[in-house]
């Protein structure tokens, strides 16, 4: 027997269950090596659509497809063993109607083996939520600065300022968890909402530019490694700066090569030596 098979994926009934206790532990991971390596670090992996910007170079994420998903979703799912491994609907695979969005649900499910799905939306995607969780998916919720809605918000702005914009994200945060959604990130959000809405919802909250009273925190990985720089959101806290080591490996090799120090003869074939 090898030792994998005693490794227990989390589910996302243990991620619903930290309400009450272990702070929730996620990042995002898009591909098998990254995954394999965060994997023993967190309790959750999201396939996010921030893949779009972080891997793909694109502006915002509405041009993800689904079939980019769940490639990616089917990559993370090669690496990670211990994670819940969730994977984002992107944009226009499931506002339309319930059943859209259940058909492209399954899709993802049935194709990468994630443990869910993420959609971001409020009181408007409620029956969205209630309907995939009804049916076998589980669903996590995000609200609070929604990328996918950029164009509506007329950027990617901070929620939650205006006291009426507060009340619409509390009242989206309560709609997403009445619907049974698993877990709700809250994205981009002032501090006082956030809070009031961790004390407000039975569901665990998940923040990202949030507050530290959240019952779990996540973070583009990329942005924690220093390997996306295009814009660095205030609320990221950098780790590393493997940017930096790429850049200085790519002109290490490339000096290298110029100068006919590599490839050595270490790094060739060579014809055995023949014996009689
Ligand atoms: O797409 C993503 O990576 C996300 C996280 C920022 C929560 O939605």
């Amino acid at each position: 027997m090898s030792a994998s098979v005693n490794i227990r994926r989390t589910t996302t009934r243990d991620i619903r269950s930290r309400k009450q206790g272990e702070v929730i532990v996620a990042l995002t991971a898009y591909t098998t090596p990254i995954a394999k390596l965060l994997d023993p670090h967190c309790d959750l992996l999201l396939v996010g659509d921030s893949l779009g910007m972080v891997m793909y170079g694109m502006e915002t994420t509405l041009g993800v497809t689904l079939d980019m998903m769940i490639a990616h979703g089917a990559a993370v799912m090669r690496g990670a063993r211990r994670a819940c491994v969730i994977v984002d609907m992107p944009f226009g695979s499931y506002q339309e109607s319930p059943e859209q969005a259940f058909r492209n649900a399954a899709r993802i499910m049935a194709e990468t083996g994630a443990s869910g799905i993420k959609i971001e939306g409020g009181t408007e995607m409620a029956e969205t939520v209630a309907f995939l969780s009804q049916r076998g998916i589980p669903v996590l919720g995000h609200v609070g600065l929604m990328p996918q809605s950029v164009n509506v918000a007329g950027g990617f702005r901070a929620a939650g300022i205006s006291e009426i914009e507060a009340a619409r994200v509390l009242a989206d945060a309560r709609a997403i968890a009445d619907a049974s959604a698993f877990a709700i990130v809250i994205e981009g959000t002032v501090e006082p909402v956030v809070r009031e809405i961790t004390e407000a919802v039975d569901v665990p909250t998940i923040g990202i530019g949030a507050s530290p009273t959240c019952n779990g925190q996540i973070l583009v990985t990329d942005d924690l490694l220093g390997l996306f720089s295009d814009f660095t959101p205030r609320f990221v806290k950098r780790y590393a700066e493997l940017g930096d080591d790429i850049s200085k490996a790519a002109a290490s090799y490339a000096a290298d090569v110029k100068a006919r120090r590599f490839p050595e003869a270490k790094h060739c074939f060579h014809r055995k030596a023949v014996t009689s």
